[in-house]
């Protein structure tokens, strides 16, 4: 079994894309319609609070492309549309993913993540044997997931690779880290073909405003304080979101079933310094804020429970294996995103709900 080759002409392909109403999927989406607009993509999405069909409004109405509102631990739906659309390639996204999220709420993780995730393999394993589907040359589960996995490490501890130890430290961690190893064993117990990719923090547009940078983006913007955990020390290791859907792109065509590829930025910030970073390009690009300059809005708060000190990816394997590298650094990617929130506020205030303002004062205030 081997990956697509981007050589062999399977086109048109028929893609199941989960989640795709949230960030990174629906940024996914966007990018696999415009380079292989011959495809078909079908995005099965429950639209939680985080699914929002706005993001995926230039591709409705297209006639390769279909939007189904549905749960992934609905297996008659997902039997259904896997025969139906003669699926190929499933991209799953779907996911709770936020950590303080999961620190509040940890059952629909086990439920989204775990449950869902076996529920899409065991379709998938049906789908993959049934004789109908044998037809098709080449099938493939992306199980997209997140470097979190690997738990924390120290100052001077070398970035994980794809051996490092699994040691989730959240519940939002610890149920990726349950998916993972249920794909995992898909492959090696069913030999159907599944890929694992564990990719460092991702930012860009279409990003809901409870994570660190769009959530900062927008207090600058309503002049609100910007609250930054403990002693703001923590490091992330930063990726632009298309960065990420190219990565994937060379895992579909190249990857090898049954292995686990690794994606990052190569970019670790601490914190603060990001914080401070953004600051400088809120203040040179909005022509009116309500405070300025934006430092004056950091204030410290409460540490996480739990919170990892330092992610770091060591990418070496995709570069090498796949040839992928990522093309926009940390200062390009974050100013486009400043850009993208300053000029998409009717996109990020209706986010900002009665339910979005209640889950803020139960994390904030
Ligand atoms: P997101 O929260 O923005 O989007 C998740 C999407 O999944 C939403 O559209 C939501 O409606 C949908 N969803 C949730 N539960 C569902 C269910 N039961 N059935 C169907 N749809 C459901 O998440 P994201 O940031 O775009 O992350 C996407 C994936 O990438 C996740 O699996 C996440 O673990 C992984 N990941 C995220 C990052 C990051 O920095 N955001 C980094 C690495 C990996
Ligand atoms: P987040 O975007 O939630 O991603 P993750 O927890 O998955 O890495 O947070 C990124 C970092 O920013 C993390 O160290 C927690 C910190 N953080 C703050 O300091 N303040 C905030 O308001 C948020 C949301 C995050």
């Amino acid at each position: 079994m081997t990956g697509f080759n981007e050589d062999t002409p399977v086109s048109p392909r028929r893609l199941l894309v989960t989640g795709a109403a949230g960030f990174i999927g629906s940024n996914f989406v966007r990018y696999w319609c415009s380079r292989y607009p011959q495809d078909r993509v079908v995005v099965l999405d429950a639209l939680t609070y985080a699914g929002n069909r706005e993001n995926l409004a230039e591709l409705e109405g297209r006639d390769n492309f279909r939007f189904v509102q549905g749960d992934i631990c609905d297996r008659p739906l997902i039997d259904n549309l896997l025969a139906t659309e003669h699926i190929d390639i499933i991209a799953h996204f779907a996911a709770e993913s936020h950590v303080d999220r999961s620190i509040l709420g940890p059952g629909a993780f086990i439920q989204t993540n775990v449950v869902g995730t076996f529920t899409l393999l065991e379709a998938f394993r049906h789908h993959y044997h049934s004789p109908a589907a044998t037809a098709t040359p080449t099938k493939l589960f992306l199980h997209v997931s997140t470097d979190e996995v690997y738990g924390s490490l120290g100052p001077d501890d070398p970035p994980f690779s794809e051996t490092t130890p699994y040691a989730p430290n959240s519940p939002y961690s610890a149920s990726k880290a349950g998916s993972d190893h249920l794909a995992r064993a898909y492959f090696h117990t069913y030999k159907v073909p599944t890929i694992i990719t564990n990719c460092s923090n991702n930012y860009g547009p279409y990003h809901f405003p409870e994570k660190l940078i769009p959530l900062m983006c927008i207090n600058m913007l309503l002049g609100k304080s910007l609250p930054v955990y403990g002693d703001g020390e923590n490091i992330r290791d930063w990726l632009y979101v298309e960065d990420h859907c190219s990565a994937l792109d060379a895992v579909i065509h190249r990857g090898q079933p049954g292995e686990t590829y690794n994606i990052g930025g190569n970019n670790e910030v601490k914190n603060i310094d990001l914080v401070r970073l953004l600051c400088g390009i809120m203040d040179e690009l909005a022509p009116d804020l309500p405070v300025r300059p934006c430092e004056k809005l950091i204030t410290f708060v409460k540490d996480r429970p739990g919170h990892d000190r330092r992610y770091a990816i060591d990418a070496t394997k995709i570069k090498t294996e796949l040839g992928w590298t990522p093309s926009v650094t940390v200062a390009e990617g974050l100013r486009r995103t400043v850009a993208w929130y300053l000029s998409h506020r009717p996109w990020w205030q209706p986010l900002l709900s009665p339910e979005y303002q209640a889950y803020y004062r139960q994390v904030y205030l």
